[in-house]
Formats: structure tokens, C-alpha cells, sequence
């Protein structure tokens, strides 16, 4: 049955090569997914030599566990090294007929990227941003074809996570549209369309927990007390955990985003900011028991 929303799959565009802008965290785990999975060429690139270098060395890595582990086999596992490759030239990106940027959350950088990278492609390219609360339209405002860009939204950890986020804009159309939706399938991930909203529909319901958590946190319930009093929900991770698995920063950035957009409805935490220069929330003794860093008063607000 196809998804709500989701136009005809036939016109959905071959991929033969895909370009994946950005080498950190979230790039390099969907690079190697979409190796593993389309078994295309995929090339990276970011800001320097040094970023690109990380990025492959963690998806080699993560190729070697897979072998290791006895997931795919040793010609697969060099298959895939094969097919992964890094750059620092943007003309590399040339051949690609899929894009996708995960680079730093800010909108002018994430449409600078895409501009730069359109001087190269073909007009038939389809581009896509892993944005977690920016404006997929707005993304796409300074582009000569606003037309291909379409939001696309793993979450972490991408290999085990099932859901993209496929985020149409009033300027989308129904080619990347489809395209995106029968990629997310050959990925193995379920896909739904969300309207092009701060936070989609995931981050905007994880939003309001965190920035829940932190704000009971800012105001004095004692660090154990939030973090484990959703433990009988049997949910997989704290929030705090989670948290820390987002990444502080990102964390910080998405509760920031969704308080611009709806000040009266969501929570921004200048505490946030200050652990995630600290760079940790939570501290694992060897044991992995978690020691809270704030162990303030002992009741719920
Ligand atoms: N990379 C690859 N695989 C991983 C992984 C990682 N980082 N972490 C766990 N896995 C795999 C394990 O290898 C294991 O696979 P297997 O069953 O095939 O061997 C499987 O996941 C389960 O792992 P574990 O048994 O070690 O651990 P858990 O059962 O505790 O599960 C978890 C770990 C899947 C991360 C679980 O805790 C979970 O689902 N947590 C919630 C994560 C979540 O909500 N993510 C969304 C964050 S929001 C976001 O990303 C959006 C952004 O825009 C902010």
C-alpha cells in the first residue's frame, strides 16, 4: 500500500551515484548506509581533508564490524570499501544524482552548500537535507530548482532507527517526491510525509520531553528524579540519555528552534548551552551507572 501522500513510484528517478555533503555523525552513518544498501557509489566531502578522513574511517570502521560480526561476507565488506570514497572537491559531486547534506544546522550554511554544489550537478539531480528543525523551503529559497529539494530525516542511530522523516515543500515536486520515498524504501526504512513544519512531527513531540526534562531540571528537581522517572513507560533510553545520543549541541539547537517558532509553547534552556560547551551530560562510571552532574533537590516540580 503506498504511504499517504506518496506519488506514483514509477516516476521515481534511478540512482546511480549518491553525494553526501557533510562527514560528521549523522552524514557518515547514512553514507554507509546508502552503500550498503543501494550499493551505488557514494562520496563524501566536507570542510577539509582532516573532516572527510573521519568520516571514512568511521564508516571502514563500521564495515569492519559488520565483517567481523559475520553480517556480510569478505567480498561484500570489500565491495563496500570500493564504493565509498572521499573529497574535497565539490566537482566531484557531478555525476551524482542524489545529494544529501547534513552539515551544521544553521539555514544560511546549509544554502550555501546547496548553491555551490548546484553549479555542478545536473538540473535532473535531486538534493536532499537531513534538517531536523529548519525550513525545508527556506533551504531551498536561494536554489536555481527548488523544485528537487526534499527533506529527508534519519535519526539516531541511523542503522537501527526504522523511520525517515520524507518533507515536502509547496515547491517540491512529485519526480524527488518519489524518488525519496522509494530510496527511504530501499534503505529499509519506513517513510512518512510530514508538512514542512519546525520539527516535523518527531522532533516536535521529542522537543516537548526534553525541553520538559531540562525545564524540570532548571528549576530544581534533582538530576536521578527526571531522568528516571519515565523509567516504568519502558521507554528505551532516559532523557538525559537521549539527550546525550542527539548530541548536546544538537540538543540545544532543536529546543531553540522550536522556541522561535512557538515561544509560548516550548522551552529553551540557557543550562543546556553551558553543558554542551562542558560537552557532557551524563558521566558513566566503569561500570555504565550513570552519575548525574546536577544533584539538586529531591522532588518533582
Ligand atoms: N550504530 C549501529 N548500530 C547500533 C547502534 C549504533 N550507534 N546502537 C545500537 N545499535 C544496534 C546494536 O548493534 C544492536 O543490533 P543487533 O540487535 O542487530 O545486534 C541493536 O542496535 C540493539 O542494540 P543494543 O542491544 O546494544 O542496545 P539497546 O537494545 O539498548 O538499543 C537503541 C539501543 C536502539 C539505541 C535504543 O536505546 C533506542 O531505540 N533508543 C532511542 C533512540 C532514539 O529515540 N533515537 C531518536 C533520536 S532523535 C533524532 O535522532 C532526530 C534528530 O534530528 C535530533
Amino acid at each position: 500500500k503506498r504511504p499517504a501522500g506518496s506519488p506514483d513510484p514509477r516516476i521515481a528517478r534511478p540512482i546511480m551515484k549518491v553525494g553526501v555533503i557533510g562527514a560528521g555523525l549523522m552524514a557518515s552513518q547514512f553514507a554507509l548506509l546508502f552503500v550498503r544498501r543501494l550499493r551505488v557509489p557514494v562520496v563524501i566531502t566536507d570542510l577539509d581533508q582532516a573532516r572527510v578522513d573521519k568520516g571514512l574511517a568511521y564508516i571502514t570502521s563500521e564495515i569492519d564490524k559488520l565483517s567481523e560480526r559475520g553480517r556480510i561476507s569478505s567480498d561484500e565488506t570489500n565491495r563496500l570499501k570500493a564504493l565509498i570514497s572521499g573529497t574535497t572537491e565539490k566537482s566531484d559531486f557531478a555525476d551524482c544524482d542524489w545529494v544529501i547534506e547534513a552539515v551544521f544546522e544553521e539555514l544560511s550554511i546549509k544554502q550555501d552548500v546547496f548553491a555551490e554544489i548546484e553549479q555542478y550537478i545536473s538540473p535532473e539531480a535531486i538534493l536532499a537535507t537531513n534538517t531536523s528543525s529548519l525550513s525545508v523551503e527556506q533551504i531551498g529559497a536561494t536554489l536555481k530548482h527548488p523544485e528537487r529539494l526534499v527533506g529527508f530525516h534519519f535519526f539516531n542511530p541511523v542503522a537501527v532507527m526504522p523511520l525517515i522523516e520524507v518533507v515536502r515543500t509547496p515547491r517540491t515536486n512529485d519526480e524527488s517526491l518519489s524518488t525519496a520515498m522509494s530510496t527511504a524504501k530501499k534503505l529499509g526504512k519506513t517513510a512518512v510525509i510530514t508538512r514542512d513544519t519546525p520539527g516535523f512531527v518527531v522532533n516536535r513531540i521529542l522537543a516537548k520531553l526534553l525541553g520538559e526534562a531540562m525545564h524540570a531540571l532548571d528549576n530544581g528537581t534533582s538530576f536521578e528524579v527526571v531522568n528516571h522517572a519515565l523509567d516504568p513507560l519502558g521507554l528505551p533510553m532516559t532523557p538525559f540519555e537521549l539527550l546525550e545520543l542527539v548530541g548536546l549541541t544538537v540538543g540545544a539547537h532543536v529546543l531553540d528552534t522550536h522556541h522561535a517558532a512557538f515561544p509560548d509553547r516550548f522551552y529553551r534552556s540557557d543550562n543546556l548551552h553551558k553543558l554542551a560547551e562542558h560537552g557532557r551530560l551524563l558521566d558513566r562510571d566503569g561500570a555504565g551507572k550513570v552519575k548525574g552532574i546536577d544533584r539538586g533537590a529531591q522532588k518533582i516540580i
